[in-house]
């Protein structure tokens, strides 16, 4: 094995454009963490919040390779479970913020966060896998107990997770309705039953609405806790409105009598998690839902054409 590798560094706010691949040292196991080789990884909308802002917080741990999920082969499995070879994914947990991510050609990581994958899948298509459809599962099935008698309502459903969600609720026999900001995107939503432009008040327009998937998030949660029925549950799990928090939220008249709020956060997958999704994928021959493939050495135009919603769906980036 050569002593160095390809990767991203950050230190603070950078522009896709001005994003380079540098040479450093590959990283040395030490007892608790695993080397991956990265065959692939996806592009994520927390990863473009780091490199242009959040990276400037204290609690990020620079310089930093960013990226917060990978798939890749166990290249030294230092005193874990797995073998040399073993295929895998890994995800959140801190990585890409606390400690060095994917975007690089090997990935250094805590084996509690590296999950064994037994798929037919190509390391494209399982790039897409572990953070978003995680993300979807997690949000509807732990949070929303989505039901196939259920009618789910996705707002800011032009997302990589968006397509996620639906293409599982769909699986389970779920009637969906998605909604876009964008009246030229409606076309993408064709796999939902409905799809709906949104024009930031969407409550009194909808009827036998049971669960609701909230990507867009603060922005327009108020107004997603009027749009399900009483009984209904709400999962806010995005934030692509770019509002973080409810301030001066008053739950007592702003969550209607007999309506539920939860709230999805990726940072703890299982073993047993990603070993459902990967049989609900397969079972239901589902194909995840890739927007586009780059090149590692075409991260700054991946970069790019994410910051500037060129890509629809997941981007994924080849090792
Ligand atoms: N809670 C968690 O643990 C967790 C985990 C994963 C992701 N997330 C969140 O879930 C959301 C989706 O993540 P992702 O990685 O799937 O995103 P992504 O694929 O990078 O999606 C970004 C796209 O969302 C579209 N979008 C749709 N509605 C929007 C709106 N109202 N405002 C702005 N953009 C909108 C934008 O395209 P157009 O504007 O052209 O439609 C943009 O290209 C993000 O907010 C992310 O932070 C949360």
């Amino acid at each position: 094995m050569p002593g160095t590798m390809k990767a991203v560094i950050l230190s603070e706010p950078t522009p896709a454009k001005q994003v380079r691949i540098t040479e450093v040292p590959i990283p040395q196991v030490c007892p608790g963490w695993v080397l991956v080789a990265v065959k692939t990884f996806g592009l994520n909308h927390s990863e473009q919040i780091l490199r242009l802002n959040e990276i400037q917080a204290d609690y990020i741990n620079k310089p930093i390779i960013p990226g917060i999920e990978c798939a890749g082969e166990i290249t030294d499995p230092s005193d874990s479970h797995f073998k040399k070879g073993d295929k895998v994914v890994a995800l959140m947990g801190g990585m890409g913020r606390s400690f060095h991510g994917s975007y690089a050609e090997y990935a250094l990581l805590p084996a509690d966060h590296v999950f064994t994958i037994h798929t037919e899948l190509s390391w494209t298509e399982i790039a897409a896998v572990p953070e978003t459809y995680f993300t979807a599962w997690g949000s509807l099935f732990e949070c929303l107990h989505l039901k196939k008698e259920d009618t789910l309502l996705i707002r800011g459903g032009t997302c990589a997770l968006g397509y996620a969600a639906i293409q599982l609720a769909k699986a389970i026999g779920c009637k969906v309705i998605s909604t876009t900001h964008r009246e030229n995107k409606l076309e993408l939503l064709k796999d939902a039953d409905r799809a709906l432009l949104d024009t930031g008040t969407l409550a009194g327009t909808l009827r036998g609405v049971t669960k609701a998937l909230e990507l867009v998030g603060p922005k327009t949660l108020r107004d997603t806790l009027r749009c399900v029925e009483t009984g209904g549950v709400v999962c806010n799990t995005g934030i692509l409105g770019g509002v973080y928090a409810l301030n001066g939220f008053d739950p007592i008249k702003e969550i209607p009598n007999g309506v539920y709020l939860t709230g999805f956060f990726s940072n703890y997958p299982t073993q047993k998690s990603m070993e459902d999704i990967f049989s609900f994928l397969a079972k239901h021959q589902i194909k995840p839902a890739v927007g586009a493939v780059y090149s590692f050495a075409d991260i700054a135009r991946a970069l790019s054409d994410m910051d500037r919603h060129r890509v629809d769906g997941k981007i994924v980036v080849r090792i």
